[in-house]
This record gives structure tokens, C-alpha cells and sequence, in this order.
């Protein structure tokens, strides 16, 4: 049978920073509550003429270099995000276009700060059935368009960036082995941006109400992430027949410190440096936050051949995953 590989990573982070200092300007908040409560100090939000397709289409240039791929060697575009350009056509198109990724078809697809692993499952699914050869994995997030800078539960938490990954057929890389997905639609309302869809569509009153932006219960959200991103880890595990000792690397969703440390109990057997974090710097950046710390993790010549690492991931819908990578 056919083995998925990821082949070649790249990450995209636009260069304004945005510090726990400068958000305690614009809110009631500090620098001490923020890093105590989650863990980060900074983020990036992108300018005004930087989109989730233009970080997308950075990302997945240098995603293409490091496999040693051209844009015209692409059959599949996959893109998750729920930052899109536009609601149609999809950033995948857009991004196509941008590379020049002719015979690539394009599709975008949404599931939340989880939608990194369902984009790896895809493509997966798409290399290994044989429909596909190179598929493009991209996440790509301007979430400072969806931010209420007035809201100091949600606003100090949120970044902007993309990540790619080329995963292919042939080449050697990291073969993805497992990935283990799941969905609870029952607890949409805890997290979600509640207009702007069909059931909600702008009008004066969505804009009053500050409905374009993203609502979230933080608490009761934490509490479901722990749980699916553990439970996911351990359904994962035991689909792939690995044992938690085994695992030499686990990179998770960078939702909180808190939540990350929560995780590492479950792991107690890796040092502290092998969860790997970005969040300190980046924040939340949603769909893109497991595919900019892969890439930073590679690129840092982190994992050797012949270790297991564990991505997992929690996101809105709610929508959770795993997967577990093989070095090779
Ligand atoms: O990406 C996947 C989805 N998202 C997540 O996984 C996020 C999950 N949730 C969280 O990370 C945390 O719930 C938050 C960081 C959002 C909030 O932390 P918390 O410890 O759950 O705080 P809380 O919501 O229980 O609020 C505690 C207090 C409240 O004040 P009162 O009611 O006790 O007086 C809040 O108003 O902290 C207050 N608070 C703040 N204070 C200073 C909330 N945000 C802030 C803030 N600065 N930025």
C-alpha cells in the first residue's frame, strides 16, 4: 500500500507584533494575568493587505522549496481555515492561482483550530487511494479579522499565520501513519462567530451587537479541550498500536499553557522540552497553530529518524484529532 508522507514544511508569521503590554492599552488586563492564564507573551497580526491567502501562498512556497517541488508537480490544494478571504470563491483557488498550481484542483475546508489534522487526513486519504501524488496540506488564519479588541476574554488569546505542508507518495519524510478525528456538534454555541452565514447575515443590528466577532464560553471550552485532545491522543495510540512510552515528541494545538500542561501530565514520561510550544510567541493562530510549530520544530532539527511524534488538536464545532508520525 501507498504511504503519506509529509515531504517538505513552511511557515508564514507577518511581522507586527502585538504584546501583553500593548493589549493591556486596549483592555482591562496585564501582563501578569495573561502569561499566568495562558502562557503568552506576544502575537502577529498581519497588515491590512495581508490575507489567508497571501500567508497561505508564502507558506506553501517555501513548503514547495523544502520538498524540492515545483507549484506544477501539485494535484491537490487543500486549505483549512475559517479566516477566509472570502466566503466564495474559496483562498484555495486563490492560492492556486497565486503559485501557478495549474493541474491542482482546490478546496477549502473548515474545522476550526482541529483543521490542520482533518487537512492531513484528507490528503491522506487522497495519496494513499491513489487519486492523489502531492497534495498541498495549507492552514492559514488572519484571526484580528474575527477578534473583538473590546473583549479581554478572547482578544488577548488570538494570532495570525499559515503554515504548509507538501505530503506526498514518493520522498522520505515524516510518513503519517494515524489520524484520528472527531466532531460534537451539540456544543456549537460555545464557540463560534455568529453572523455573517446564511442564518445570520450582516445587517445593522449584527453590527451593533458586535456579532462578526468570535464568542466563546473560555471556561467551559478549556475544560472540553483537555478532555478531546487527551482522549484523542489515547484513541490514536491504540489505533496505531504505539504505546505513550514510545512517543519521543508531542506538538499540540497552542491553545493555552494550561491546557498544554495538562497534556504533558498524560506524557509523563518526556521531558518537558518534548511538548513542543510556540504559543509564548504566537498565541492561538487556530488551524495554523500545529502546522507553524511542526515547521519550526523540523527546521530546528528537533526529531531524529526513527521517532514517533503525536500532533493533536482541539478546535470550534467542536472538532478534535489526532495524528501520529513516523520519522523516517
Ligand atoms: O483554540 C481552541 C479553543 N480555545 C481554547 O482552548 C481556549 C480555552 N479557554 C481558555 O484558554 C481560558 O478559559 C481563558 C484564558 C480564555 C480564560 O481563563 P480562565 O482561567 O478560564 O478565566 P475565566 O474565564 O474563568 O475568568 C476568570 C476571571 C473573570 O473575572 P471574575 O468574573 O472572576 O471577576 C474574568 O472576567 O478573569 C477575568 N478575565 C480577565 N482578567 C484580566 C478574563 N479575561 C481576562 C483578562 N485579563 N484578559
Amino acid at each position: 500500500m501507498k504511504q503519506a508522507r509529509i515531504v517538505g514544511t513552511g511557515s508564514y508569521l507577518p511581522q507586527r507584533v502585538l504584546t501583553n503590554h500593548d493589549l493591556s492599552k486596549m483592555v482591562e488586563t496585564s501582563d501578569e494575568w495573561i502569561v499566568s492564564r495562558t502562557g503568552m507573551k506576544e502575537r502577529r497580526l498581519a497588515r491590512e493587505d495581508e490575507y489567508a491567502s497571501s500567508m497561505g501562498t508564502e507558506a506553501a512556497r517555501l513548503a514547495l522549496k523544502d520538498a524540492g517541488k515545483s507549484s506544477e508537480e501539485i494535484d491537490f490544494i487543500l486549505v483549512a481555515t475559517l479566516t477566509p478571504d472570502y466566503i466564495f470563491p474559496s483562498t484555495a483557488c486563490l492560492i492556486q492561482q497565486e503559485l501557478g498550481a495549474k493541474k491542482a484542483a482546490a478546496l477549502d475546508l473548515q474545522a476550526a483550530c482541529s483543521g490542520y489534522l482533518y487537512a492531513l487526513s484528507m490528503a491522506k486519504a487522497l495519496i494513499e487511494s491513489g487519486i492523489s501524488r502531492n497534495v498541498l496540506v495549507i492552514a492559514a488564519e488572519k484571526l484580528s479579522s474575527i477578534t473583538d479588541y473590546q473583549d479581554r476574554s478572547t482578544c488577548i488569546l488570538f494570532g495570525d499565520g499559515a503554515a504548509a505542508a507538501v505530503v506526498s507518495a514518493e520522498g522520505s519524510g515524516l510518513a503519517i501513519k494515524t489520524v484520528h478525528l472527531g466532531a460534537d456538534g451539540e456544543q456549537a454555541e460555545l464557540l463560534m462567530l455568529p453572523a455573517g452565514g446564511c442564518r445570520k447575515p450582516a445587517s445593522q443590528e449584527s453590527l451593533e451587537q458586535r456579532m462578526h466577532y468570535i464568542k466563546m464560553s473560555g471556561n467551559e471550552v478549556f475544560k472540553h479541550a483537555v478532555r478531546r485532545m487527551q482522549e484523542a491522543a489515547k484513541e490514536c495510540l491504540e489505533a496505531s498500536g504505539v504505546s505513550e512510552e514510545e512517543l519521543a515528541w508531542v506538538i499540540p494545538h497552542q491553545a493555552n499553557i494550561r491546557i498544554l500542561d495538562a497534556i504533558a501530565k498524560r506524557f509523563s514520561h518526556l521531558p518537558a522540552n518534548r511538548l513542543y510550544k510556540t504559543l509564548e510567541k504566537y498565541g492561538n493562530t487556530s488551524a495554523s497553530s500545529i502546522g507553524i510549530a511542526l515547521d519550526e520544530w523540523r527546521k530546528e532539527g528537533l526529531g531524529k529518524t526513527g521517532e514517533k511524534v503525536l500532533l493533536t488538536a482541539f478546535g470550534g464545532g467542536f472538532t478534535w484529532g489526532a495524528a501520529l508520525l513516523h520519522y523516517e
